[in-house]
């Protein structure tokens, strides 16, 4: 790969969202990881609405909204557990590998950006617990145009940032959905299939699949 700009999505494909958590499930029990999956669902699920709607609301608010949805899904009321899950995207963390990831593509001259629905402070918090808050030129957060992904006003915020046309940025996501949106406003876009899931017949042309972040790094020389 020859360009040198790249955006990664932050929440399932640098940080951790919602893993399954064993501390979790003691507490509540086998409905925990349908519950799980359901909350990531509603707050996606809820971005959208807010788009058709036309209105905007930190993703920290939509998380919890979406929490709650589920929680009462499964009706399941328990406080520690709310500030226990509200705490992997308040607090996130960089999954394995991510670090070491974007150090070897810095040292290969990338310059490199996270663009996510996820706040300032989320974005913040989450690379400065590591030291790869330096290697990225940017931390880009939908609150800067207060409407969420796909609008294409978020991905515009990429090649805009870096100063660059669009053509010469790379998009890479772990949800095909974001891969979707990056590719429809005009971005070349890496899928990091990390979760080895099927692919969607979604309409997006031209992506390069990897299956980790060693494949990834390896895209480039
Ligand atoms: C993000 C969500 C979509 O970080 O994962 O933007």
């Amino acid at each position: 790969m020859r360009r040198k700009y790249i955006a990664f999505d932050a929440f399932g494909t640098l940080f951790k969202t919602a893993d399954f958590m064993e501390d979790i499930r003691e507490v509540v029990g086998p409905k925990a990881e349908h519950m799980v999956q359901l909350w990531r669902q509603k707050q996606l699920e809820y971005t959208w609405l807010l788009n058709q709607m036309q209105r905007f609301e930190p993703f920290d608010r939509v998380t919890a909204r979406a929490l709650n949805t589920a929680m009462h899904s499964y009706h399941i009321s328990n406080p520690e557990v709310i500030e226990q899950l509200l705490s992997i995207f308040d607090n996130p963390e960089l999954i394995s590998g991510a670090e070491k990831c974007i150090k070897i593509m810095k040292a290969k001259g990338m310059h490199m950006a996270i663009l996510s629905n996820g706040t300032r402070q989320m974005l913040r918090r989450g690379v400065d617990k590591t030291g790869v808050a330096s290697f990225l030129d940017f931390l880009i957060s939908v609150d800067e145009v207060q409407v969420f992904k796909p609008d294409p006003k978020v991905y515009a915020l990429v090649p805009e940032k870096f100063g660059v046309r669009k053509e010469e940025v790379l998009f890479c996501s772990s949800n095909q959905w974001d891969v979707a949106g990056a590719s429809s406003f005009g971005l070349r876009t890496i899928w990091l299939n990390q979760r080895s899931e099927t692919r969607e017949d979604l309409p997006f042309a031209d992506v390069t699949e990897v299956l980790s972040l060693d494949e990834l790094e390896a895209l480039f020389s």
